[in-house]
């Protein structure tokens, strides 16, 4: 079966460009199941409840999210009642939304999906290695394929706990730092590996929002919204071949395309 991933879909730009091209993207691509991170997709924090009704319409099966989860705290019931969204696995119990989810394909193979957040120049959280450990062995065996997003600033966060999971589940894929990395690649306990698969938005900014706004922010100390970019808009993300008899993955690759530019 083949799963695609999308990486943080970053304000009204990413979130066209899924919700108008999903289904075709879907059928050339022969996907069975679509996960994509949405942290950013009302504005580039949070998403509301329209948008998360829209994707799923769209057909993305599972929503992950990131430290941008209550930024929209309309989601509430949505991540308390949904199962279709996940919220990150480390943050507190009292946190509101489920840890992991399983959610069929369309082929009828139950996919499980967890998030999990890195503790590097991030807000504290609990260990993703502890929660991983937990979680997984809560989520029923028969569920052999399971996707693990890991929302981190740093790399190394990302590599170590990719390895820790190494053929214990189907695929770790980075999200968060919003920039695709050349590093699609399989485990060598067959676990697929990519340490950030890129956000779905516009790239003609600082990690989608508008250059002239950080730029001011960062020399000057004054704060501003930051408005999300408009250029170059991308659809990123890996495409995941899994065998689903073991859980293991078969294949990874990139998946990126460019949305057309507005009219000259
Ligand atoms: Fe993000
Ligand atoms: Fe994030």
């Amino acid at each position: 079966m083949r799963i695609l991933f999308l990486g943080d879909i970053v304000g009204r730009p990413g979130y066209a460009a899924v919700t108008e091209r999903l289904s075709e993207i879907r059928d050339q691509e022969s996907v069975d199941f679509v996960i994509a991170n949405a942290e950013n997709a009302a504005d580039g924090s949070g998403l509301t409840v329209r948008q998360f009704r829209g994707l799923v319409a769209a057909g993305v099966d599972v929503i992950t999210m990131g430290d941008h989860v209550y930024r929209k705290l309309e989601l509430k019931p949505v991540l308390e009642t949904d199962p279709r969204i996940v919220k990150p696995a480390n943050y507190p119990e009292a946190a509101p939304g489920r840890p992991w989810t399983v959610v069929r394909s369309r082929s009828g193979v139950p996919v499980a999906v967890l998030s999990l957040m890195g503790r590097v120049f991030m807000r504290p959280v609990d260990c993703p290695f502890q929660a991983a450990d937990r979680y997984l062995a809560e989520i029923p065996p028969e569920v052999k394929v399971r996707i693990v997003d890991v929302h981190a600033e740093a790399t190394s966060d990302k590599q170590t706990l990719a390895r820790y999971l190494d053929g214990r589940v189907t695929a770790v894929l980075g999200t968060h730092t919003h920039v695709p990395t050349a590093d699609a690649g399989l485990l060598a306990g067959g676990t697929a590996y990519q340490t950030d698969v890129g956000m779905t938005g516009p790239y003609d900014g600082v990690i989608g929002r508008a250059f002239d706004r950080v730029l001011a922010t960062t020399v000057t100390f004054e704060p501003t919204h930051f408005h999300v970019a408009t250029g170059d808009v991308r659809i990123c993300g890996a495409v995941v071949e899994v065998d689903p008899e073991t859980g293991l993955a078969t294949a990874i690759r990139r998946y990126e395309r460019a949305e057309p530019g507005p009219a000259e």
